[in-house]
């Protein structure tokens, strides 16, 4: 027998020592709310009521879903009504879910290309056939998508309209609507992935797609990852009730009951307390001075011939390179250079997006996203010098 030596951790990421990670889309640790869950805990505790140390009911705590609706009313500027929520494991559980209960192996789903590649898995553990849609300055092409939704006939149509990630793009109103519009017409359901919407710090976004949850044909679904602790794995699903109802009807849900109830109650009291709205404030804050940031860094770098556009919120920089210069090959280049990245293939379902890369401004502060750029910078300068 061998005996390994284990190396205990607790967060998923180890950054690597010496470079400049501007690949990883997580939030700095030192900015996540110790002291916030801290109050919210002693408040919850000091309730005398143990009774979210029980199987949760299944759809989440009807207290924590009134405060939920309640929030969600106020940011989206549109009325969500408390039946229409259930508390989710985060946005990953939430497509788990979505995909057992709403697609059958063989099925076919249609998502953005580029998209959030850790989803493609999602999909791919259920059996789907995953057909990419092509992304343009605001979001998934439509005029694409309802050719291949004639072609396809997909089940699924998985859509990040926010701040999307990798690309930063937002969906405008009107192409919202009318996606909404084809779902009904082709009969497919629309998984509206919201991780972002509430992470915009210029300007105000489009309404939510939970403007579109009435058509029965709409999921919006959201997370508390971005918006207060990766770690708390809650988030919520915003969908008409009877689709709810085929939701819980899961045998994960029937053993274990609704998702986290000890992690809930503590989001129940950062609510209760109010401390949800400042804290997300000042992530805004941060972020927008970040983005800020790597954009100026970035404009530096135009003259060698990258494109960028400004986020207005989210996480990321999508960069697309100078003609010829390969994202993947780059990449080794730039780890010696002391920098990282997200190469463009990564996101794409078929392994397009050679000539992009995503870069992430949530983690580092400013003066290291600078860094960071000026090392990318050198990187560039010495692929292109060698032709
Ligand atoms: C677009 C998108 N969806 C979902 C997730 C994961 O969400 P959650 O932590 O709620 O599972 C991420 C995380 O980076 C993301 O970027």
């Amino acid at each position: 027998m061998t005996l390994k030596t284990v190396t205990l951790k607790t967060a998923q990421t180890t950054l690597a020592e010496g470079v400049t990670e501007l690949g990883i889309g997580h939030p700095s640790p030192w900015l996540l709310p110790l002291r916030e869950l801290e109050s919210a805990a002693a408040h919850r505790f000091a309730q005398g009521d143990a009774s979210f140390l029980q199987y949760g009911t299944e759809l989440g705590d009807g207290f924590l879903l009134t405060e939920l609706a309640q929030f969600l009313s106020r940011e989206y500027a549109l009325p969500v009504p408390t039946g229409e929520l259930m508390i989710s494991g985060g946005i990953s559980q939430a497509l788990d879910l979505c995909c057992a209960a709403l697609s059958q192996p063989g099925d076919t789903i249609l998502v953005e290309d580029p998209t959030y590649f850790l989803s493609l898995n999602i999909f791919r553990d259920h059996g789907l056939k995953v057909v990419p849609v092509p992304v343009g300055d605001h979001g998934m092409n439509l005029d694409a998508l309802e050719a291949l939704v004639r072609q396809h006939r997909p089940r699924l149509v998985y859509t990040i309209p926010t701040h999307q990630n990798p690309t930063g793009t937002t969906m405008p109103q009107a192409q919202r609507t009318r996606l909404a519009e084809l779902a009904q017409q082709h009969d497919f359901f629309v998984l509206a992935d919201e991780v972002y919407h509430l992470l915009t710090f210029t300007g105000t976004p489009p309404h939510s797609f939970a403007a579109h949850v009435n058509t029965g044909k709409v999921l919006s679904l959201g997370s508390f990852s971005k918006i207060l602790a990766p770690g708390s794995r809650l988030g919520w699903i915003h969908a008409a009730p009877e689709l709810l109802s085929c939701l819980i009807a899961n045998g994960m849900i029937a053993s274990g009951g609704g998702f986290s109830p000890l992690g809930g109650a503590l989001i129940r009291s950062m609510f209760e307390l109010d401390l949800l709205p400042g804290y997300i404030q000042g992530l805004r804050d941060t972020f927008r001075g970040r983005a800020a940031a790597l954009g100026d860094a970035l404009d530096e770098l135009r003259s060698l011939g990258i494109r960028f556009q400004r986020p207005s919120g989210g996480y990321f920089i999508w960069v697309t390179l100078p003609d010829g210069v390969d994202s993947v090959v780059l990449l080794d280049r730039a780890v010696a250079n002391g920098v990282r990245y997200q190469p463009g293939p990564k996101f794409s379902p078929d392994g397009g997006q050679r000539g992009q890369l995503r870069l992430c401004f949530a983690y580092y502060a400013e003066d290291d996203l600078r860094g960071g750029v000026q090392q990318l910078g050198q990187a560039l300068q010495e692929t292109l010098r060698e032709g």
